[in-house]
């Protein structure tokens, strides 16, 4: 027998540990027992000084009923509602930074002093009730602007159609050929919109958000400057994968700069475009490794969304497998989103050192109590409010913490 000194046994011990939770979370990932012991989904997340209680993200999702950019009762419902659901984060809308920025009419911004009024009222109701952590996607559509809402069925308004306007994009290529072409950006108009991003991300720390998304994914603008399918510029922000990560970065750095030092400020990408010759894994990978040296705290892996002749490999958990090659090959924190809708292949992700943290939209309208069913499942306990505690089922006697939920 292989002799083995006192001080190695704790590590041998841990390593026992580890293989076996690896093996129950691989056991429930094929279909086995689902109460299983382990529950790396609901270990505590630190991004810099900002504390998550768990690894379930509310992810980005767009509510197209802000009326001039300025949150309205919706959000107060809706942004209230999610609140309640035990999820380590909670992340508002694609917020734009312009009132050209807007996907559409109805998007939610922060570019105005009544944007700024409107957003801190929901956010301070939030808060009054939930000790969630908040932050806010920032973002600029580019080209993608001047959008129907997708229940009007999404479409381009033209400039001259009533709530249209002329967006503006890297190169003057249109998202699909049937649409009105977007105005190149110059120089100035690029410095604007990383003012624009500046000044937006002062107000969300005026607020007292406590993180920042980028937005660089689905075909908005940062996104446009990173893709060869958008950017066909011939000045240092075009051509080479340096010339094209060059205007994302120097927006990154300039949120980062302007928004407080110990809270995190990190970025979505799409981490391929799905088309031949488009933006891909090897860009996102370099890009991360740039970001990571200027203060990134997290990748948010997502794919897709510059052009309509992607072709998506659909399937559950789809992108994680970008997810983790940024994690192996970057070590930043990673955020794996997409098709993830059960808690035992949330939990195997976690488990598997897949991703740090699961983000999940859809399933998260669908029940927004999705983080108190995911910890039932798998035997771990979430936070709720003390006024719903009485409907703590039976069977599950320890799901609802004593961890305080209330004013923070
Ligand atoms: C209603 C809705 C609105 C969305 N809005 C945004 C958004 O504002 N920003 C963003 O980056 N992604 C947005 N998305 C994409 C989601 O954040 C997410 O990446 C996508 O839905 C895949 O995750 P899922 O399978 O968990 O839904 C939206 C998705 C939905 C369903």
């Amino acid at each position: 027998m292989k002799w083995v000194s006192q001080d190695m046994l704790p590590a041998i011990l841990m390593q026992t540990v580890e293989s076996v939770v690896r093996r129950r979370a691989v056991s429930i990932r094929r279909g086995g027992i689902n109460r299983a012991m382990s529950h790396h989904l609901f270990q505590p997340l630190q991004l810099g000084s900002l504390h998550l209680a768990n690894r379930i993200l509310i992810a980005p999702m767009c509510q197209y009923s802000a009326e001039e950019g300025s949150a309205t009762d919706w959000h107060l419902i809706h942004l209230g509602h999610l609140a309640l659901s035990g999820a380590g984060l909670l992340t508002l809308e694609a917020t734009a930074v312009s009132a050209r920025g807007r996907i559409s009419p109805g998007d939610l911004g922060l570019y105005s002093d009544e944007n700024e009024a409107a957003l801190a009222r929901v956010v301070g109701a939030v808060r009054k009730h939930s000790p969630i952590p908040l932050a806010i996607q920032l973002s600029h559509a580019g080209r993608k602007g001047s959008s129907r809402a997708p229940w009007d069925g999404g479409a381009q308004i033209r400039p001259d159609q009533a709530g249209g306007w002329k967006t503006e994009a890297p190169s003057a290529r249109p998202h699909s050929p049937d649409e009105e072409p977007p105005e190149a950006l110059d120089r100035a108009g690029m410095q604007r919109i990383r003012d624009d991003f500046a000044r937006a991300a002062r107000r969300a720390a005026r607020i007292g958000l406590d993180g920042i998304e980028l937005h660089g994914a689905h075909g908005y603008l940062l996104h446009q400057f990173l893709s060869p399918l958008a950017n066909a510029r011939t000045d240092e922000y075009g051509g080479s994968l340096e010339n094209r990560m060059r205007f994302p970065l120097e927006v990154f750095d300039a949120v980062r700069g302007a928004f407080p030092s110990d809270k995190p400020v990190w970025m979505r990408i799409s981490a391929t475009d799905w088309v031949p010759d488009g933006w891909d894994i090897d860009g996102t990978l370099a890009l991360s490794k740039v970001l990571k040296t200027r203060g990134c705290a997290a990748i948010h892996v997502s794919s897709g969304g510059v052009s309509p002749l992607q072709a998506i490999k659909l399937g559950p958990g789809y992108q994680v497998p970008f997810a983790q090659r940024v994690k192996a090959e970057v070590g930043l924190p990673t955020f794996a989103v997409g098709l993830i809708t059960e808690p035992e292949q949330a939990e195997a992700i976690i488990a598997e050192g897949e991703a740090d943290a699961v983000s999940l939209a859809r399933a998260m309208l669908y029940d927004p109590r999705w983080p108190w069913h995911a910890a039932a499942k798998l035997g771990a306990q979430v936070s709720a409010p003390k006024q719903y505690w009485r409907s703590q089922p039976r069977e599950y006697k320890e799901l609802f913490s004593a961890a305080k939920f209330g004013q923070r």
